[in-house]
């Protein structure tokens, strides 16, 4: 079935199944495999049955990879078993040896690591630049670029980036390679980011976020549009990379909701990111969906919505106070991940790996995630937080 005429909300219902092929169930079942057995050695031969070996895939990772293509408005969406796996996928399918990559320094940092230790070693150069650089990228494009590497708004400090600019300069830029422009898209999933629709050749997500909704996958797309799918279908096949296929099934059922998850993701996030803008303790709350943001103005241009992930500077305090703050927190947990259903806080310090970036006289920087519990609870959490970090610098605890 076509939904190629529906609003998102109704492709979330409907794509990615195939209606009446499983005995009527809704669902694309789990189909576990590795072999693929063929009707005679003339099928075997011609190599074109629709499935051929579990790695290739299989009904189940075929139908999120449709659903995703579709949501996405791409031609083809590679699998992985992780964000960071489609990130690497991505990079690996594109570069060569004497290839320069330009990287948005509010990078993932685990994307950053992959680059400095891998991508160098295999004789690629890498360069940061500013994430508000807009279209002055143009000054760093070389004969040599290949890739433009963006993330909006950026990991942990949250900075919006001007993309139809960086976009622009790219495909102006007549250097001796097609630059392909790639987009870590994990925090405004296609349904509040399009990013193909403003030029952008591969957009990522980390699966495990929000697609998987629940805090229980690792799982990673990469959709690309027609210019880039040739090659990152090539070499993702070579790389050996597939998603699980239990993986691939709860990342589907995620995406069955997540508009709606998204959605109060974003009332609740923005209720307390203007709660937070008044408390003493806080010295910048960096929530591109607030009218003091800097990025305000170009998220609201481009973006549909905001998602429940931002982070704020506390006024200055020291570590400890900042621990009772934190160890405080019943319904936030600590934890290094985000876009599940749970609120989460984690300590973060910039200036210990921005490289282009000024980051420094700035206090103790947390990021939050906001998830799908009623937000006044998570004001009275807060507030017993604030409780205990005053107790701690005031000396009275
Ligand atoms: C922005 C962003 N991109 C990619 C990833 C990587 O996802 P995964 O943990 O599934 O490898 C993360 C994980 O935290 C992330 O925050």
């Amino acid at each position: 079935m076509t939904t190629k005429q529906f609003d998102t909300a109704t492709r979330l219902a409907h794509s990615g199944r195939t209606t009446h092929a499983h005995y009527g169930f809704v669902n694309t079942p789990v189909y576990r495999g590795s072999t693929v057995l063929f009707e005679d050695t003339k099928q075997l031969k011609s190599r074109n049955a629709k499935y051929i070996y579990g790695r290739k895939g299989t009904p189940t990772t075929n139908s999120l990879s449709d659903l995703v293509t579709e949501l996405e408005g791409g031609t083809g969406t590679i699998l992985a078993p992780s964000g960071l796996g489609a990130i690497t996928i991505s990079l690996l399918a594109f570069l060569e040896a004497g290839d320069h990559v330009l990287i948005t320094d509010s990078v993932y940092r685990p994307t950053r690591h992959f680059a400095d230790e891998m991508l160098t070693k295999l004789g690629v150069e890498i360069e940061y630049y500013d994430p508000l650089i807009g279209a002055g990228i143009s000054n760093l494009l070389r004969e040599n670029t290949r890739i433009l590497y963006l993330e909006a708004p950026g990991s942990q400090t949250m900075e919006m980036q001007d993309i139809p600019a960086l976009v622009k300069a790219a495909k102006a830029h007549d250097g001796a390679r097609d630059i392909y422009t790639i987009i870590d898209n994990t925090w405004a999933t296609s349904i509040f980011f399009k990013a193909l629709d403003f030029g952008v050749d591969i957009t990522l997500q980390a699966g495990t976020k929000y697609m998987g909704g629940h805090s229980d996958i690792m799982l990673g797309a990469a959709t690309a549009n027609e210019r880039a799918w040739p090659l990152l279908n090539k070499h993702n096949s070579a790389l050996g990379m597939c998603a699980g296929t239990e993986e691939a099934y709860l990342g589907l059922r995620g995406l069955r909701t997540m508009e709606l998850r998204l959605k109060q993701h974003m009332a609740s996030g923005l209720e307390l990111a203007v709660w937070l803008e008044q408390r003493p303790e806080i010295a910048e709350v960096m929530h591109v969906g607030l009218p003091s943001n800097p990025g305000y103005e170009i998220w609201k241009r481009d973006f549909k919505g905001s998602s429940g992930l931002f982070s704020v500077i506390l006024n200055p305090v020291s570590e400890d106070c900042v621990a009772a703050f934190l160890d405080e927190l019943t319904l936030f947990g600590l934890g290094y991940s985000w876009g599940g259903f749970e609120s989460l806080a984690i300590p973060f310090d910039p200036s210990t790996y921005r490289s282009i970036s000024e980051w420094k006289d700035k206090g103790p920087a947390l990021r939050f995630h906001i998830g799908l519990e009623n937000s006044a609870d998570l004001i009275a959490d807060l507030e017993a937080g604030f409780r205990k970090l005053a107790e701690c610098r005031d000396g009275t605890a």
